[in-house]
């Protein structure tokens, strides 16, 4: 009796593994090609150029990613390295190379059209149609600067970097068939426009959405990346630096004993922004945020002052080659 019992249950185990597996096999492939592009063209216009430098180089830091690992020095020091990608994120669910975002025409993005490539930004769907892993949180790029970095990418000089195709884990191909299907999708908010001068409303866009401090100074979850702390109010255990080390990352409002804005006037912060990286290694950007237009250093911080003061206190900050 308990033999029989036995053996109805290991059947029954392999059939659902087994069905779980034919699921897993037939979500591997899943195309979004069908998502509309955004209805943008790239411009070969010297100013909308000169702005999608002005994002990809200074603000948003594609390099970081995108840049010729061979470089990461020169990268470091403000130098504009070629966007070839190369570099490897080894994590769990599996090893992922950043793509070579040069237009040439075999390796990079030169055979791609402009509204493709709008469209990965935007939504998350990969040139080719496919969910793209969730590593750029760029979805509320207005239309205007979407343009601009569009532009700018497809002049910059092409380079032939052959990139290695992903290799997912079997965790990997599980997280792709669920929770990793779908694209991100477009921010609600998108406008055609973006605000310019040193209001909060520009200040908000360029926290929330193009330098994205919010993506570094907010706590998240190590897993999914979802927000868990108070907007601003610094993390812990989640940012790495180029050797992989981790790095706290202060809390940054306003509040008085906990934030790092709470004892800064907006001139001392333009100082502090303009005197760039202090500490050695730090992931922050800082060699390109501290080239930004005045007007949008002050935008930051008048955003910043009407964020809710937060006593969250991440800890010191880093590097530990642990997890804090
Ligand atoms: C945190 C790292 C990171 C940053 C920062 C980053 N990227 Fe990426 N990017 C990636 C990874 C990883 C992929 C590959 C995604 C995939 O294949 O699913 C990628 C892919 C792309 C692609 C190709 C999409 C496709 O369909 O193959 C484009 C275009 C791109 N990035 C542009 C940019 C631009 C422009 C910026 C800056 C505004 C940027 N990236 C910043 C990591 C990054
Ligand atoms: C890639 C992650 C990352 C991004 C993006 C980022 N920061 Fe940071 N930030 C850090 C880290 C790590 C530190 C601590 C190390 C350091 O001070 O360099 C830090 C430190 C700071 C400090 C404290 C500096 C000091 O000397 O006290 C301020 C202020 C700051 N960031 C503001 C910003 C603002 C404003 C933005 C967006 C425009 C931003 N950060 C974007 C990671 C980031």
């Amino acid at each position: 009796m308990i033999r029989k019992v036995l053996l109805i249950l290991v059947v029954l185990v392999v059939v659902l593994v087994a069905g779980i597996a034919v699921f897993v096999a037939s979500r591997q492939h899943l195309s979004f090609a069908a998502t509309p592009y955004p209805p943008l063209e790239a411009s070969t216009d010297s100013a909308v150029v000169a702005r999608g430098r002005y994002i990809v180089r200074d603000m948003a830091n594609c390099a970081q990613c995108h840049g010729d690992t061979t470089q990461v020095q020169a990268m470091l020091s403000g130098a504009d390295v070629p966007l070839i990608g190369g570099r490897v994120f080894d994590i769990p669910p599996g090893t992922f190379y950043v793509r070579n975002i040069t237009p040439d025409a075999e390796t990079g993005i030169g055979a791609a059209p402009a509204k493709a490539i709008a469209r990965a930004l935007r939504s998350g769907v990969g040139i080719d149609g496919r969910a793209l892993l969730p590593f750029m949180e760029f979805q509320g790029f207005s239309d205007e600067d979407l343009i601009a970095v569009v532009s700018y990418l497809k002049a910059q000089p092409p380079v032939h970097n052959v990139v290695s195709a992903h290799r997912y884990s079997a965790l990997g191909s599980v997280l792709k068939a669920t929770v990793l299907a779908s694209p991100v999708g477009p921010k609600p908010d998108v406008t055609a426009k973006s605000p310019r001068g040193a209001t909060a409303e520009n200040g908000r866009y360029l926290v929330e959405s193009v330098a994205l401090c919010v993506s570094c100074h907010t706590q998240r979850d190590e897993k999914t990346g979802a927000f868990t702390g108070p907007r601003l109010g610094g993390s812990a255990g989640f940012i790495t630096d180029e050797r992989g080390r981790y790095w706290s990352t202060p809390n940054i409002t306003v509040d008085p004993t906990h934030g790092r804005l709470g004892s800064m006037s907006e001139d001392q912060f333009v100082t502090r922004l303009r005197a760039g990286r202090l500490l050695p290694g730090s992931p922050m950007p800082w060699q390109g945020l501290m080239k930004l237009d005045e007007d949008d250093l002050r935008a930051i911080y008048r955003y910043i002052k009407t964020v809710p003061p937060s006593t969250h206190d991440p800890g010191p900050v880093g590097p530990t080659e642990k997890k804090s």
